[in-house]
């Protein structure tokens, strides 16, 4: 039997916090999410989820009607009600650097740390350089007012955009970085729901629990870049590598999952998480051990750089003047994230290559307009592509998968496409007497 359930509390509701503590409530506890913005509080607070996650907004109204979920500003507030805070702010990538920013998640610790009142264990969700949480706990007991029992421990969070509402209720595992058996108590109490689903756990010490979640996204951006540098040599050869990347996926040591060829990974994680790690792993004199990274970062800009050149080449040799209907600016299907996203790289290069380029996206125009107003956009993906001399595929939704190519033809005069994320069946398009290229 279980314990009285822990209060907690979740510093950072952004893309990571808002979908744990929505999540946290619906399992069951009553948790209080704290942000510093609080245009982003009072939205949550009113049912609103502020980014674009499939089922997030339904649960979030089931988690405000059961009244154990509320939003605030105050870190008051936080100390006072909670006996295990989740941190989960973001680390984005420093300007000019290749380390990841700590201020917020530094920010965050020392205003928690100071308002606590009571016993508490504060966990660390942010994807950190390794060390960090060393630091912190230096930080929590250095800045908590005498007497506050107070511990840091650290559990990583591994879950995907576009499925984070299963990637939380589900996840294929917990790893508990704790420094005292009463931490790992108090954790397991905490994802009491989860664990009795037969989740496996992980329980370590702070570093590898840091180590496990820049390990995890190292290993698939490799895997992708691998799969993309074949990529790089099939085309030197004339062989397929969507073919060979299904033969080399029924070997079940390597499988078939971020084994897809094409334009590459991008988004908030991947591509800074790299960065920082081969960043923090030279300032501890192991640079050498993951040196790979930075090959891993370049195959995978190569492959932004090559779908220009496709859709230079597909354009008779010079991009200006040239229409270019651009499919997709979110960095991967199911999201509005345009984080690094690859899509709009490869749409801004066109644009400064003299293109005329229109983005069409089913989620992210509205974040690609704000960021990049010098484009234009499109509502829907014919009349977007009315008139176009190329088009290219750069995200692959649904959508998209599914166009009609007789009857994106009858308005494509030129019907010529690059297909940047092999989402498109080449054979159908040849037949519907289209130009058909991919990575
Ligand atoms: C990634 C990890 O998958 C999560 O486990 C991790 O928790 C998260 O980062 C994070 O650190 O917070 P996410 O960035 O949401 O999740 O997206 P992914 O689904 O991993 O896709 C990343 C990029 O790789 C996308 O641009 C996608 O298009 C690309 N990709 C993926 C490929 O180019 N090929 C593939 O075969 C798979």
């Amino acid at each position: 039997t279980r314990g009285p359930a822990p209060r907690l509390t979740v510093i950072g509701t952004g893309y990571l916090g808002a979908t744990h503590a929505i999540c946290m409530a619906v399992l069951g506890f009553d948790v209080l999410g704290v942000d510093v913005d609080p245009d982003k509080i009072e939205r949550l607070g009113s049912g609103e989820v502020p980014f674009f996650e499939p089922g997030l907004p339904e649960l979030l109204a089931k988690a405000l009607d059961t009244g154990r979920l509320r939003f605030t500003t105050s870190f008051e507030d936080a100390g006072e009600f909670g006996d295990i805070h989740f941190v989960c702010v973001g680390t984005p990538q420093q300007q000019g650097s290749y380390a990841a920013d700590l201020t917020y998640v530094d920010g965050a610790v020392t205003e928690l740390a100071r308002h606590l009142r009571r016993r508490a264990l504060v966990v660390g969700k942010s994807t950190v350089p390794v060390g960090t949480a060393a630091r912190l706990t230096e930080l929590v007991q250095r800045t908590a007012p005498a007497g506050t029992d107070v511990e840091l421990a650290w559990n990583p969070e591994f879950l995907r955009e576009g499925y984070a509402v299963d990637d939380t209720l589900r996840p294929d595992r917990l790893v508990f970085g704790t420094q005292s058996p009463w931490a790992e108590e108090q954790l397991r109490a905490a994802f009491a729901p989860v664990i009795e689903q037969g989740t496996p756990v992980v329980v370590t010490d702070l570093p590898t629990a840091e180590l496990v979640k820049v390990a995890a996204n190292s290993f698939l951006a490799t895997k992708i870049s691998y799969i993309n540098a074949m990529a790089e040599v099939c085309e030197a050869t004339g062989a397929d590598v969507t073919g060979l990347a299904q033969a080399l996926s029924y070997d079940d040591r390597i499988g078939g999952r971020f084994l897809r060829p094409g334009l590459g990974f991008g988004g908030g994680c991947l591509p800074k998480d790299i960065r920082a790690f081969s960043h923090r792993a030279e300032e501890l004199g192991v640079g050498q051990a993951v040196s790979f990274l930075r090959e891993v970062d370049a195959i995978n800009q190569r492959r932004r750089a090559r779908t220009v050149d496709l859709v230079r080449e597909l354009a008779g040799g010079d991009l200006a003047g040239v229409r270019v209907t651009a499919l997709g600016a979110a960095f991967k299907p199911n999201s509005d994230d345009i984080r690094d996203a690859p899509a709009l790289d490869v749409a801004r290069t066109l644009h400064r290559a003299g293109a005329v380029v229109t983005v069409v996206d089913p989620a992210a125009t509205g974040n690609a307009r704000r960021a990049y107003p010098e484009l234009t956009y499109g509502t829907d993906v014919l009349g977007a592509a009315a008139g176009a001399d190329v088009v290219v595929l750069l995200t692959e939704w649904t959508e998209f998968r599914e166009i009609d190519p007789q009857a994106m033809g009858a308005v494509v005069a030129g019907r010529r496409i690059v297909d940047g994320r092999h989402a498109l069946d080449p054979v159908r398009w040849r037949a519907a007497g289209w130009e058909y290229r991919a990575l």
